[in-house]
């Protein structure tokens, strides 16, 4: 059988290791680049004028000189059924979700509603670049349903699972205990492994929990060692008061999760902002991994994430959105604020390390790297071409750039959905900008 063969000609970038700890060199870069796809994975990455003479005469090229390739785009936590109260006003977390996100999460029992709003998710993910994400759903099975269905109609390499919670939250919130845990393990069944969808054990966090739903999920997380675990860990100081309180047994907020068995390898916990130091060794021990939520920390009025201490601990990074109560589903977007909130901290966030932090990082984070997040030999082909062309503003400040950092700092700074000029998943096309 031929293999199908496509490249893509333009500038390319990607991340071989993390520049927040080896620097520069940490990227490859080629000014006037191909990339080579076969059935789906990169056959190759390099100079075009030595890619394209070993390449078969009659391979397509798609050229998009002028244009910046970079791996797709992975989002480490995002929440689809918030989709329709993004940006909603002046409350934070604990509030917050009593009046906008259970309200919005409510309507998810309607399935209709569930895939309707799952499709235009994934279409607004592709929209923004984003190839996988690590997805909230709600407690109901069919919400689930919805976003692999839409993940499944392309190909996307995409992680879910239903909300369990049984305390603390509105009564027509609520699982049963132990009816929560079977509708997860009925997902699991259907779902997980299934093409490119993985499945994710979701406790909302400690405050919606009973200790022994968290036991329980837990225990399923070991019975099931290769899905994810997805979590909220210590975003609001109000939230992490409350959790103390209730688990006073437990040495921290981390401990609750440890000690229920909820910490192991691809367990993600969101935020991570109010931690005691001890909390870090521990994580790094176990494995764990944290979602940086930069537009929510600030929008929400939460904290700021301590990039430095986290590496200082060797923890794996990745940047989340945290739609709704972050403000744009586009990881540019989140990005120039997570350099904001760690410019507030006498911090700062390289352009590659930004970069890692939503490629590599986010792939490293999710244990995906040997599938996704850059473009390695062999790697599957999700990927996105940024235009810097596409505003008057980010065209002439391009102009003024006098390397590819220079042109990616601004690009990530001023970009959004206007950037991205095409998306492909699985080497096929998924989203193209009309210009
Ligand atoms: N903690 C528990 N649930 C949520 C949620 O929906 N959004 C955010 N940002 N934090 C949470
Ligand atoms: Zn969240």
């Amino acid at each position: 059988r031929r293999r199908k063969l496509a490249a893509y000609r333009a500038s390319i970038l990607h991340c071989l290791q993390d520049p927040g700890s080896v620097g520069r060199d940490a990227v490859e870069y080629f000014d006037d680049g191909i990339l080579l796809v076969a059935d789906g994975k990169v056959q190759e990455v390099g100079p075009a004028a030595a890619v394209l003479h070993k390449m078969p005469a009659d391979a397509p090229i798609n050229d998009y000189r002028g244009k910046l390739i970079v791996p797709g785009f992975i989002d480490c936590h995002v929440h689809f059924p918030q989709i329709d109260m993004i940006a909603s006003y002046g409350e934070q977390l604990l509030e917050w979700l009593e009046r906008y996100a259970y309200p919005a999460e409510r309507r998810f029992v309607d399935e209709a509603y569930a895939e309707d709003t799952a499709d235009y998710f994934i279409r607004q993910l592709l929209k923004n670049g984003t190839t996988t994400a690590l997805v909230f759903a709600t407690l109901h099975p069919q919400s689930v349903n919805a976003v692999f269905a839409a993940a499944e109609k392309r190909n996307m390499r995409l992680l879910s699972g239903k909300t369990l919670m049984d305390y603390g939250c509105p009564e027509d919130l609520r699982d049963d205990t132990q009816g929560g845990i079977e509708a997860s393990r009925e997902l699991i069944e259907r779902w997980h492994g299934q093409g490119r969808l993985g499945y994710a054990i979701t406790p909302r966090f400690a405050v919606t929990s009973t200790a022994e739903q968290l036991a329980a999920a837990g225990r399923l997380a070991a019975e099931f060692p290769d899905t994810h675990v997805h979590t909220h860990l210590a975003e609001n100081a109000a939230e992490v008061a409350a959790v103390e309180k209730r688990f006073a047994g437990n040495r921290s907020y981390l401990d609750v999760y440890h000690a229920h068995g909820l910490l192991r390898e691809r367990a993600v916990f969101a935020h991570c902002l109010h931690l005691h130091e001890e909390d870090r060794a521990v994580m790094a021990k176990h494995g764990g991994s944290m979602a940086f939520c930069p537009t929510s920390n600030l929008f929400l009025g939460s904290g700021l994430f301590d990039l430095a201490a986290a590496q200082r601990h060797n923890i794996r990074v990745g940047a989340g959105s945290d739609v709704g109560g972050g403000t744009s589903l586009n990881m540019l977007r989140t990005l120039a604020e997570g350099y904001k909130v760690l410019q507030l901290q006498g911090q700062s966030l390289s352009p590659y390390h930004a970069l890692y932090l939503a490629t590599l990082g986010a792939s490293r984070a999710l244990y995906l790297n040997d599938r996704i997040g850059n473009f390695v030999a062999g790697r599957e082909a999700d990927f996105v071409v940024l235009d810097d062309g596409a505003t008057e503003l980010t065209a002439r400040r391009r102009e003024h750039a006098t390397n590819i950092e220079e042109r990616l700092f601004a690009l990530l700074t001023l970009a959004d959905d206007r950037a991205i000029a095409a998306t492909y998943v699985y080497g096929e096309p998924v989203y193209a900008k009309i210009s």
